[in-house]
């Protein structure tokens, strides 16, 4: 049994928030994990070409190619994405727009596989986390649980952070601010974040070994999926 994880940040893994939620939550499953880091990857978005219809292989030649098999082979995902402009970024966006290769006639690669996703923000992680699991819903994979914190703007470091009118350091403090390293956020420091990246890894590592049956979760996806559309379409 293997998971998958996926750090969406373009940032070196000792200083993104979402590479070290995901990494706690892999490391609490107790189950074998690879973990892939999208920095420097280049990954377009879907184009539209269904050159994937026929046999579910996305054509598109990038560095996208090389994890297909890493993502048809794991048995669940915990991924994570940071917060930009209230939504994942965009390169996460376009790696779960590719998930769209497995979506074709009978379309079974994917379906009923269980994920924990990972949302960090310089205010809160929660748009991105809550677009992840949207997204994993149309490949009918459960999130079982959902990780939320508050990392590093890049306002706190690039020099102007304490007279911006425009950055996060003056929203969250005001003006008149002198920044100190105590005030920078750090998902390491906020133990309830932590504990719920220790608890989501559990959760997966559970369900995982307890045994679920994929056709079960895919319909009840699916139902979920359908109540979603209700009303907005
Ligand atoms: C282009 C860009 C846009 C951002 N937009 C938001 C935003 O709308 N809301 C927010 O809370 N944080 C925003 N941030 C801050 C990041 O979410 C924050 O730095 C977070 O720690 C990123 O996760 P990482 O440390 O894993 O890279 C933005 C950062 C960048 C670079």
């Amino acid at each position: 049994m293997k998971i998958l994880g996926i750090s969406g940040s373009p940032r070196k893994d000792d200083t993104s928030g979402v590479f070290t939620l995901v990494k706690t939550v892999l490391e609490n499953t107790g189950i074998d994990y690879e973990l892939i880091s999208l920095r420097k990857k280049t990954i377009s978005g879907c184009i539209a070409c269904l050159g994937c219809v026929k046999d579910n292989v996305c054509k598109v030649d990038d560095d996208l190619k090389p994890l297909r098999d890493a993502i048809v082979e794991a048995d669940a995902y915990v991924f994570g994405a940071p917060n930009y402009y209230s939504t994942m970024n965009a390169g996460s966006h376009a790696l779960l727009e590719r998930f769209f290769q497995f979506r074709h006639q009978a379309g079974d690669l994917l379906w009923g596989k269980l994920a924990v996703a990972v949302g960090v923000g310089g205010t809160s992680g929660s748009f991105p986390a809550d677009e992840i699991e949207k997204m994993f819903l149309y490949n009918f994979i459960e999130t079982v649980e959902k990780v939320s914190g508050q990392g590093a703007a890049s306002c706190y470091s690039c020099g102007h952070g304490e007279t911006c009118m425009v950055g996060i350091p003056s929203m969250i403090h005001g003006e008149g601010l002198k920044i100190t390293p105590d005030m920078i956020p750090d998902v390491k420091k906020q133990p309830d974040v932590m504990a719920a990246a220790e608890k989501a890894g559990k959760t997966l590592g559970a369900r995982l070994k307890e045994g679920h049956d994929r056709m079960q979760v895919t319909q009840a996806m699916q139902e979920k999926m359908m109540a979603m559309f209700e009303g907005s379409v």
